[in-house]
């Protein structure tokens, strides 16, 4: 069979193919573990990597799941990207608690970012730093507690802390990335991302941008896509389709997943495999797949994205075969 990551690496301008991934599936001999060695160059923590699981307390860390996950992608030559530093949605209770001053709020996430990325330099080559930070209406800054606490120059610090810490270990190469959401749907949320890029650019504190690419069967359009996309490109930026899967089930309107929508996804893989490949070879690095199989995928069901049923978004099915969408994604390159 032609494996993802074997296509990909013949194609003119070859990039990583990327998959999410926990710790506990990265057993030797697992079904995971083949797939990811055949099929995959890259791969991000699923939810391990993030700050919650990471660190119990003020300057405590619980390394065990996250090394597991970097010894595995650096032992059989697979990149590891790091997702992700700061998002509002994994911020530890102990932080949330945190009773001191504002300043001392803002030492305790730069103590955070130095010691992860010091941690895990030279073995992690690029780290999303900030995730999800501007808001679905308005295109305003998102409210987190990191805007409350640390105030609108809360982004360009964590970029700096990170990028400190990485050049004091030696490793003068790793990648930072900014990575959100709908940015190609919603365009106040788009040009508020490229403000924050901007930003970051203009103190040459960024790498590239994730575009995450939770989407359907319809949405978003390859022509919205591509102006998103085009407008990373022309700012010298890398672009890492960093959380890709394709819902076919949004409204809950099929109970089984039809041939038609199995063909729907496979076309849409292979669309945004596709515009993905002919970026310039300069800012391509990741395209990754958010989960292996439909049935462990975090959309069936899930309330922070108000799904009702079940649904089908990936590459492989419950029993790790490969569906259309797959051959949708190799048609792509
Ligand atoms: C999700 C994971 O898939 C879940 O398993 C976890 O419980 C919560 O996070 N945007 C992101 C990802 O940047 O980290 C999220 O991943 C999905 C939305």
């Amino acid at each position: 069979p032609t494996f993802l990551k074997v296509k990909a690496n013949k194609v003119a301008n070859p990039f990583f193919v990327g998959m999410a991934v926990k710790a506990a599936q990265l057993t030797s001999g697992s079904g995971y573990d083949i797939i990811l060695k055949n099929e995959f160059s890259s791969i991000s923590a699923e939810y391990e990597m993030k700050m919650d699981p990471i660190s119990t307390a003020s300057g405590v860390y619980n390394w065990a799941a996250a090394d597991k996950i970097v010894a595995y992608g650096n032992a059989n030559g697979i990149n590891v990207h790091g997702h992700a530093l700061v998002w509002h949605n994994a911020v530890p209770n102990w932080l949330k608690d945190f009773s001191g001053t504002d300043a001392e709020f803002a030492l305790e996430v730069k103590k955070y970012i130095t010691d992860v990325v010091t941690h895990y330099a030279g073995k992690v080559k690029s780290w999303d730093v900030v995730n999800e930070a501007a808001d679905d209406n308005g295109g305003n800054m998102r409210n987190t507690i990191f805007l409350q606490r640390m105030g609108p120059n809360y982004i360009k610090d964590c970029f700096q802390w990170a990028r400190d810490a990485a050049n004091a270990a030696g490793d003068t190469s790793l990648l930072l990335f900014y990575n959100d959401y709908a940015t190609s749907t919603n365009i106040p949320k788009q040009d508020r991302v490229f403000t924050i890029v901007d930003d970051l650019k203009a103190s040459n504190l960024i790498d590239g941008i994730g575009f995450q690419m939770h989407n359907t069967y319809l949405s978003p359009t390859k022509a919205q896509i591509e102006t998103d996309l085009n407008r990373a490109v022309t700012k010298g930026l890398k672009i890492h389709i960093s959380e890709l899967d394709i819902q076919v089930n949004q409204s809950n309107d099929i109970s089984t997943f039809t041939n038609e929508r199995r063909l729907a996804q496979k076309e849409k893989y292979k669309e945004i495999v596709k515009i993905y490949n002919a970026l310039p070879a300069a800012n391509k690095y990741a395209l990754t797949v958010w989960g292996m199989k439909d049935n462990e995928s975090w959309i069936p069901y899930s309330t922070e994205l108000n799904h009702v049923g079940n649904d089908w978004p990936l590459l492989y099915d419950s029993n790790f075969a490969v569906k259309s969408s797959h051959t949708g994604f190799l048609e792509g390159l």
